[in-house]
């Protein structure tokens, strides 16, 4: 596999036309056990465009939407390259950042439908229609699923040097310090950004947020001391947490995670309505044939097998998906549900990326 850390433009122009999204905000963050994610839609029909028989014959660019050494890069690299041995091509990872995702997410909407142009992405794909009202893409129209990829806990992690050392005392010196205290995230839509959403609902504070194009220069502030809280990903924030470069508070899952044991869930802490995880999913372009999207969701089933990423996932905190739901199927499925749960989320939280 090939790793490419670049920019660059991936769009391979094509004649389709673009929906524009024009959805409200919605959902209310209260009562929440709520699954952070994100997949794309299969319209079912058969046909689509590329060579299916010969493919594929070339390089593969995955395009991740956040920037190189986050949680999403982390995952997407670590499967790309059994696929790679899989499907008997090179697999290029590009970061393409920007927007919480839709930047990079627009970019594959309107490539080439020839099955060369994959998109990785998460939660942003179900929450980018509410949040962003002049959206260029419909994540159900735009493109067809290949499966869903991993499902990751998420950690509410601080720079090392913050006073309070459990969760109660935090919420305490937040409440007494919230026109100081800063809380990064990886832009509007990002897990990050959802997830600070529900920790201040959690603790009735409004805090000052500051984007970055992912979690990875995110947390890298965070070590700094340039920031003070963060909730991201165990995929991102595990060995930090481990090497005791920056301080947990707690995981957002119903159960703790065995990478680290001794941080509680966020229930076990006290904070009501705060369960979330995050999923992954790929997607291709809509007008890609059903049958590259079978070789890519074949080639996916095989990665999650993988016994390599299997163990390096778990040390994340994470798990891979199911057979059953590394298919197009169980990811469309998975991506309208999330789109008709975070709409009414949104709306009532009043965010919008205007
Ligand atoms: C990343 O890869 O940087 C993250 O997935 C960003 C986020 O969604 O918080």
């Amino acid at each position: 596999m090939r790793q490419d850390h670049g920019t660059d433009a991936i769009a391979r122009p094509h004649s389709a036309d673009r929906r524009l999204g024009r959805s409200r905000l919605g959902i209310g963050f209260a009562a929440a056990t709520l699954a952070l994610a994100a997949c794309g839609g299969d319209d079912g029909g058969g046909g689509g465009a590329g060579d299916a028989e010969g493919y594929p014959d070339g390089e593969i660019t995955i395009v991740v939407p956040f920037s190189a050494g986050g949680p999403t890069d982390t995952v997407t690299r670590l499967i790309a390259e059994p696929m790679s041995a899989e499907l008997g091509q090179q697999i290029v990872v590009q970061n393409v950042e920007g927007a919480g995702g839709t930047v990079a997410a627009g970019e594959v909407a309107a490539a080439n439908p020839d099955g060369y142009t994959v998109l990785m992405h998460h939660i942003g794909m179900s929450t980018a229609p509410s949040l962003y009202p002049d959206l260029a893409y419909d994540p159900l129209e735009d493109f067809k699923t290949i499966g869903l990829v991993t499902e990751v806990p998420m950690t509410i992690v601080a720079r090392k040097d913050l006073e309070p050392e459990t969760m109660e005392e935090l919420v305490d010196y937040v409440t007494a310090n919230a026109d100081t205290v800063t809380l990064a995230n990886a832009g509007i839509g990002a897990a990050s950004h959802l997830c600070g959403l529900l920790f201040q609902e959690a603790i009735g504070q409004k805090l000052t947020e500051v984007p970055y194009e992912g979690t990875g220069p995110a947390l890298t502030d965070l070590v700094g001391g340039q920031v003070d809280i963060m909730c991201d990903q165990t995929t991102n924030t595990t060995g930090q947490i481990q090497a005791g470069e920056i301080k947990a508070y707690a995981v957002t899952t119903p159960e703790r995670v065995e990478s680290l044991p001794d941080l509680p869930t966020t229930e076990e802490a006290g904070l009501e309505g705060m369960e979330v995880s995050v999923w992954h999913g790929l997607y291709v372009p809509a007008e890609v044939s059903d049958e590259i999207v079978q070789k890519l969701s074949d080639a996916l089933k095989v990665a999650l097998a993988d016994q390599n990423v299997i163990d390096q996932l778990a040390e994340l905190g994470s798990t891979p998906s199911s057979e059953e739901d590394a298919t197009p199927e169980a990811h469309t499925e998975r991506l309208q549900e999330q789109i008709e749960l975070w709409r009414p989320v949104i709306e009532e939280a009043g965010v919008s990326a205007d």
